[in-house]
């Protein structure tokens, strides 16, 4: 059963983790006017600042994309992590001792499969030494993966048998409904499991606290599929790790080497490039771009060299960059990826191409350059404008004379017609992103929410009332000492449940990181986006009468009341919406 944090605990944890240090930790944050910091939101993709950050109220919230909350709603968010794990996280981060949690049934299971994953990895291991693993040790030999490189990343073998690892696993005190939970068996057809790994050599995955969390398998030599994954588990996301970040994370080289298959990552550190890692048979998520950004603000990329590679290239720059991580692509002439590149040229020749590897925008401009035929005018024309609207993305004032210097030389423009292009295409890049932030500013909160895909709310001019009520709940809880306002006359469910769930709360300032566990994320954001704006009760009494007086001609219990328009509005809405409140 789970024991929630006491309000003590939860306020303390809150004070002792400032907002601002937080959240500065992830966002770089800058004062504007007023009391707020501004930052660029690590939520969604944005050019200008629209995500601030109150010291005074200890919240965050996005103008953008309308997620709010927190110190602990941030940490959970930008984290992937549950509530109780985000209150530990903080908790280390101050120095706090978590209090006494009685067992909670979801932290033990997630703790046997993580114990399950690690004894399976021991397994694994094991049979890479024993007479049955002879194929696996033939087959690094034949990639020249030495031993030293098998205890490094823990590699080991599965057993080209249907339940060894079963049989394993059971005898160490597993059921086979864990193993399933693991993904390290699955269901056979009529009954039993069976091993899901057979005949493979294998790849741990472990996460950068350490934990095995799951498994990729290379096929030993040709066949297909050459690679499988650990299905998604309570405790492995693909598209949230990489593999070999446990080990690159402590790399001293300053950026790290993205590439695509694991037997590249372990032939890199093998020759001395110990920041290499993969993403797990996923072209490059945003979630995994963000992990990496947490360990260095350079990236190189070092794709396969085909199609697929290069377009999967291309679009991992799009999603590094918008992180604001420098990038980097290796042009691997003559092999095919880099542990080729390695076999065929050596460390030396790889290290010497690491050191002249282009930035992006070279990558970037060459492949628009590779599309055109520069001798043709049309293309030329077509070339230039396609190339200039790439310069111009570039922050820098330097960089972009550069790089449109350099047009000008291939395509023998002169160069103020290329910058004349180059600032044309900015000033219109510029103009659209304001557009865009002043519109999101000028969003009420309910609109904002709409548009982060949250609340539709059903009769505005009741929503707003019921918010007012809510921010006045919120910043003076006495002010409904002797008033009841009954949550179901609220038109908007969602507004009815934060009501509820602010008045269960006796006494007391209402403290937001404590609310975190009650509420869901949605549920936190709308009542940051409500919160956010004014803390000023001065006129609080009359506000409420106001608000009371709305909700009774607006909210739900006047439903009764022979108004045809709202009958008709009703009836339209019994259709779209379903589960609505308020129709007894
Ligand atoms: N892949 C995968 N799961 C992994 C790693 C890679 O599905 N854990 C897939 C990638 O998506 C890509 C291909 O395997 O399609 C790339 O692997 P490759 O570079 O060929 O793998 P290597 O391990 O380097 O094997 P090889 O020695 O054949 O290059
Ligand atoms: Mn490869």
């Amino acid at each position: 059963m789970t024991v929630p944090f006491s309000e003590v605990f939860l306020q303390e944890l809150a004070e002792r983790n400032d907002i601002v240090d937080v959240v500065g930790g992830y966002v770089r944050l800058t004062k504007r006017s007023g009391a707020n910091l501004f930052g660029l939101c690590p939520f969604h993709s944005e050019k200008t600042p629209s995500f601030s950050v109150s010291p005074d109220k200890q919240i965050y919230h996005c103008f953008g994309c309308g997620k709010g909350g927190s110190v602990i709603s941030f940490i959970m968010e930008i984290e992937n992590l549950s509530f109780p794990d985000a209150v530990a996280f903080l908790a280390r981060r101050a120095g706090m001792p978590l209090p006494e949690q009685e067992d909670n049934g979801e932290s033990r299971r997630r703790e046997r499969l993580l114990a399950l994953n690690r004894d399976a990895a021991r397994f694994f291991h094991e049979q890479l030494r024993a007479p049955g693993g002879q194929a696996a040790r033939d087959y690094l030999a034949r990639r020249q993966l030495s031993g030293r490189t098998v205890t490094r990343f823990g590699l080991g073998f599965a057993p080209d048998s249907w339940d060894s690892l079963t049989r394993a696993m059971k005898a160490g005190g597993y059921s086979e409904r864990e193993l399933f939970d693991a993904g390290l068996v699955r269901r056979g057809k009529s009954s039993g499991v069976y091993d899901t790994f057979r005949n493979r050599l294998m790849f741990p995955v472990i996460d950068v606290r350490g934990h095995v969390i799951g498994f990729s398998g290379r096929i030993l030599g040709d066949g297909e599929p050459k690679y499988m994954n650990s299905p998604e588990t309570a405790v492995f996301s693909k598209s949230h790790n990489l593999f070999a970040l446990n080990l690159a994370k402590k790399s001293k080289s300053g950026y790290l080497i993205l590439v695509e298959g694991n037997v590249d990552v372990a032939s890199l550190h093998q020759a001395g490039f110990d920041c290499a890692v993969a993403s797990l048979g996923t072209s490059l998520t945003p979630e995994q771009a963000r992990l990496l950004s947490r360990y260095t603000s350079e990236i190189v990329i070092a794709y396969d060299n085909d199609g697929a590679g290069q377009k999967a290239a291309q679009r991992a720059i799009g999603i590094l960059e918008k992180l604001d991580l420098r990038v980097r692509v290796l042009a691997l002439e003559g092999a095919k990826d880099p542990d080729e590149y390695l076999k065929t040229f050596g460390a030396d020749a790889f290290r010497n191409l690491l050191d002249r590897s282009e930035n992006h925008i070279e990558y970037r401009l060459k492949t628009v350059q590779n599309q055109y035929d520069l001798t043709v005018d049309e293309q030329k024309v077509a070339f230039l404008k396609e190339a200039a609207g790439v310069i111009a993305q570039l922050p820098g004032e330097v960089e972009r004379e550069v790089y449109a210097m350099r047009v000008a030389s291939t395509t023998g423009v002169p160069e103020q017609v290329v910058q004349d292009e180059v600032a044309r295409q900015r000033k219109q890049r510029l103009r659209r992103a304001q557009r865009e932030e002043t519109r999101a500013q000028l969003r009420p909160a309910y609109k904002a929410q709409k548009a982060a895909g949250g609340v539709r709310y059903e009769n505005p001019r009741s929503a707003a009332a019921e918010e007012g009520i809510i921010r006045l709940l919120y910043y003076d809880p006495g002010l409904f000492s002797g008033r009841e306002i009954d949550a179901a006359r609220f038109s908007s469910p969602e507004l009815g449940r934060l009501y509820a769930a602010l008045a269960a709360r006796k006494g007391g300032p209402v403290n937001l990181a404590a609310l975190s566990e009650a509420l869901t994320p949605a549920e936190i954001s709308l009542l940051t986006s409500i919160i956010e704006r004014s803390s000023d009760v001065s006129n609080g009494e009359k506000e409420l009468d106001d608000y009371i007086r709305i909700l009774r001609t607006e909210g739900c219990l006047n439903r009764g009341a022979p108004d045809l328009l709202a009958l008709a509005n009703q009836l339209k809405e019994q259709k779209g919406y379903g589960g609505k409140d308020g129709h007894e």
